[in-house]
């Protein structure tokens, strides 16, 4: 009797140890995945446009080529499901739309995962342009309407960038889809994560956008319009999972992810890029500072340090740091 009780503990033991070697195998991308479906509305599209991006990196694949896979642009965070009000992250957009040039450049497919109405390759150009003023009706006294006639002042290079962006669309090099809640955006990296993952080593993620790193779930979101005749709003937001850590794991582990760290305090920014390192194995983090970050930015490795800096000169040439960042990487990369 004491024997088999004794045999019957030893074997509940073994069992619960090897539950739980089980359950840490892989903790963190298994419940990140649980939790994405679970608390992140799929967008009805997402589906789609994973086939596409399929399409699209199974053609560039067979070419030769690398993928990248930009994402650009900061996430919307809605406060009531009927959204009127919601939380966004900073971000214009320059960073991933000029990036994505300069990889197209370098010989990149480019799949630009951005921020709907954020600047976009080539037309972030004139972004600050009324197009109207730099048009203007041709033929004799400019008095018909069948002739528009471009003013080469106000929209300076047009030709040049026109033909370069003509080129790409011909090839199609360019695959770009749009996101606007954090919603999208992870179920959107997550469906191009696991179609690059394909691709192993040939793949790269330039994750430049700016991503919340808070979120209120959808059974704790009122549905109408929050009231002010209620008082004074007081929200509790849980933390998003960080999808860097499924992206490295399991979704596409023989990948080239390069993330991005924004600071505003510079004495912490190499300290945290060095910690992001460590907490996901990947193989850069882009770290700069919210008011320098046009002019320098530090890449970091597991074994190196690189500062990027725009001298005058270059500023002077219309050089961009982007084409520093880009060529830096593609470099590591190949
Ligand atoms: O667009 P611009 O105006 O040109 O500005 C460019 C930029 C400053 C936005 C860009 O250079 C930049 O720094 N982007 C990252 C900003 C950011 O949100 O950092 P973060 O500390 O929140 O996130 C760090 C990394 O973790 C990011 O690469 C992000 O993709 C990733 N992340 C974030 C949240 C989350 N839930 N999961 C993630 O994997």
């Amino acid at each position: 009797m004491w024997m088999a009780v004794d045999v019957e503990e030893q074997l509940r033991k073994l069992w619960l140890l090897l539950i739980m070697q089980i359950g840490m195998s892989k903790p963190r991308a298994a419940s990140i995945d649980g939790k994405l479906s679970a608390e992140f509305a799929v967008p009805s599209h997402v589906d789609a446009v994973k086939e596409l991006m399929s399409a699209f990196a199974e053609r560039h694949g067979a070419a030769g080529r690398r993928v990248v896979l930009i994402t650009s642009g900061g996430t919307k965070v809605p406060l009531e499901s009927r959204t009127v009000r919601f939380l966004d992250n900073f971000s214009s957009g320059r960073r991933g739309a000029s990036s994505a040039e300069y990889f197209l450049d370098c010989g990149y497919a480019v799949i630009f995962l951005h921020r709907h109405r954020s600047l976009y390759p080539y037309a972030r150009l004139y972004a600050g342009v009324n197009l109207l003023d730099g048009l203007r009706l041709g033929g004799s006294g400019g008095c018909t309407d069948q002739e528009v006639v471009v003013d080469q002042e106000a929209l300076p290079k047009i030709g040049r960038v026109l033909r370069r962006y003509q080129e790409v669309k011909r090839d199609g090099l360019l695959l770009p889809v749009e996101f606007s809640t954090l919603s999208e955006y992870l179920h959107l990296l997550k469906a191009s994560a696991q179609v690059l993952g394909t691709l192993g080593s040939k793949a790269m993620f330039y994750l430049a956008a700016a991503v919340s790193d808070f979120y209120i779930p959808a059974s704790d979101m009122p549905e109408h319009k929050i009231q002010s005749s209620n008082g004074p709003l007081q929200i509790s937001m849980k933390m998003v999972p960080k999808i860097l850590s499924p992206l490295v794991k399991d979704w596409a582990p023989q990948a080239f992810v390069i993330s991005f760290k924004l600071e505003t305090d510079t004495s912490i920014l190499l300290d945290k890029a060095r910690k992001a390192l460590d907490t996901y194995r990947h193989q850069a983090v882009v770290a700069n500072v919210l008011d320098t970050r046009r002019g320098y930015v530090v890449v970091v490795t597991p074994d190196t340090q690189a500062e990027l800096i725009l001298t005058d000169e270059d500023a002077s040439k219309e050089v961009e740091i982007e084409e520093k960042i880009v060529s830096n990487l593609t470099g590591a990369h190949a």
